[in-house]
């Protein structure tokens, strides 16, 4: 008892349920700008990873502090099943229009997790309503992540939660994720995409077409998978899959949208096998505010609306504060052209990442789209092995980088058993000058840590 007050006490704060014997204490931070952080003693951190993958455009941007206040100034709060706001009108009509064909109706939610919880019940209402009662199984895949609510726990493809879910939620049937670095021996990224998507259709007929509501992937992976990119060819075998036995296809860009992968959605790569329903959320007000975002057709919610209208709210649904803080962030992603630059930047960061893979034998492989990349570490490259779980590799690295002014999103992802990887996925607004700045001071970090494994250094 006493060990764990010590531990709480000494992290505080939030990051006291956080904590854990002999975990490293965490940086207080006490001001932000731009990609970067400053803690209590004055150091200067570059926010590696924008949180987990969440300040598209920076810190301490004073057109989004200006809009939040002066929201605030104006209406704070408006509950959307009484009264309607101008902010939520006028923001899902800028995000519908930018999301494009397909996805007229937007449905707004505090975060991930509750947009992917309301994009299941929209579903399942109208499967209700439209008399497929049956339609109650949702697939998804191994590995996965889509919140942590317990019904979007029992989603997530995490063999780690086996022990917490097992008689506590009904855990969703699941298929094997499209990875494509450590893929089985008989098989290619191509092949085993190929492969995985076969999976999906035995799956449906497995279960019976008629149970199945919907597949739900994210489209280019977050820490889940360390940005796992499906090849096009998935894309269309999943959509043609789902669209031939009345599934839903449901893509989760809560972390992988807002103009991460170049594109404004990460389903705009591939425009010939839209999803039905996109969840969205982080980068939507860039942290300033909690923000996520079912975006749905208008054939469906209108149909529904004719038949019985969507049910459930939450009490900060559509609040007027955050629907400000979304159209501010949308008019700094036009002002500073935010998409394409992560298109271009990414372009940048990715060619430095691999210069440095060419000299640091740990960096196994670089994946992802855009600003959007994780790089994965291993033990030894010419078999792909992986380091050791015991060593704890993402703790690891996330200490090296605190040392080397670095914050970087690194946790183990299902317990480590497909890999250890860590996000490269800094703001949007990154300038050359701080990319090359991040890229020296992770050169450092993984230097360090190769040092360390080799028993030379302690971080
Ligand atoms: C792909 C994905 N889906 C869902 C979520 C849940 O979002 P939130 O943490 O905002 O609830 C996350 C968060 O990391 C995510 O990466």
């Amino acid at each position: 008892m006493s060990s764990l007050t010590s531990t709480a006490t000494k992290n505080g704060g939030q990051t006291a349920f956080y904590t854990r014997p002999g975990a490293v204490p965490m940086p207080v931070i006490d001001r932000a700008s731009g990609i970067h952080m400053w803690d209590e003693e004055g150091n200067r951190y570059i926010d590696v990873s924008s949180g987990p993958v969440v300040s598209n455009v920076g810190h301490g941007n004073p057109y989004m502090a200006d809009a939040l206040a002066a929201q605030a100034r104006t209406l704070d709060y408006a509950f959307p099943r009484l009264i309607r706001n101008r902010p939520n009108i006028d923001y899902v009509e800028r995000l519908a229009a930018l999301a494009g064909p397909g996805f007229e109706r937007v449905y707004l939610a505090s975060g991930g997790s509750e947009a992917m919880e309301n994009a299941i019940k929209l579903l399942r209402q109208y499967a209700v309503a439209t008399g497929r009662k049956a339609k109650t199984q949702v697939i998804t895949c191994q590995p996965s992540y889509h919140g942590a609510t317990i019904a979007t726990l029992a989603m997530n493809g995490d063999i780690m939660l086996a022990p917490f879910l097992d008689g506590f939620a009904e855990v969703t049937p699941k298929i094997p994720a499209p990875l494509s670095y450590r893929v089985p021996d008989n098989h290619d990224a191509d092949s085993y995409a190929e492969y995985c998507a076969g999976c999906l259709e035995a799956k449906i007929n497995e279960l019976g077409a008629e149970r199945v509501l919907a597949f739900v992937i994210e489209p280019v992976g977050g820490l889940s998978t360390g940005c796992v990119v499906p090849p096009q060819r998935y894309f269309r075998r999943i959509r043609e899959i789902c669209t031939r036995h009345d599934v839903h296809l449901v893509f989760d860009e809560i972390l992988c949208g807002m103009g991460r992968t170049g594109r404004f959605l990460a389903a705009h790569h591939w425009p010939d096998a839209l999803p039905d329903i996109i969840t969205m959320a982080k980068g939507m007000a860039s942290g300033y505010s909690p923000l996520g975002a079912v975006l749905a057709p208008a054939a469906l919610v209108d149909e529904l609306a004719d038949l019985s209208g969507f049910e459930f709210q939450y009490s900060y649904n559509a609040n007027p504060i955050s629907c400000a803080a979304g159209m501010a962030v949308l008019d700094l992603y036009q002002r500073l052209d935010l998409v394409n630059r992560s298109e271009i930047a990414g372009e940048r960061l990715r060619h430095g990442l691999e210069e440095m893979q060419g000299q640091l034998p740990i960096i196994g492989d670089i994946r992802g789209l855009g600003l959007l990349l994780a790089v994965e570490l291993v033990a030894d490259r010419t078999n792909k092995a992986p380091l050791p779980n015991h060593i704890q590799p993402t703790d690891l690295v996330r200490i090296h980088g605190l040392n080397n002014g670095l914050i970087i999103y690194s946790r183990p992802a299902s317990g480590g058993r497909y890999g250890h990887w860590f996000m490269v996925s800094p703001p949007l607004t990154i300038t050359d000058e701080e990319i090359d700045e991040l890229l020296g001071r992770l050169r450092s970090t993984l230097h360090d840590l190769s040092l360390e494994l080799a028993g030379a250094k302690s971080p």
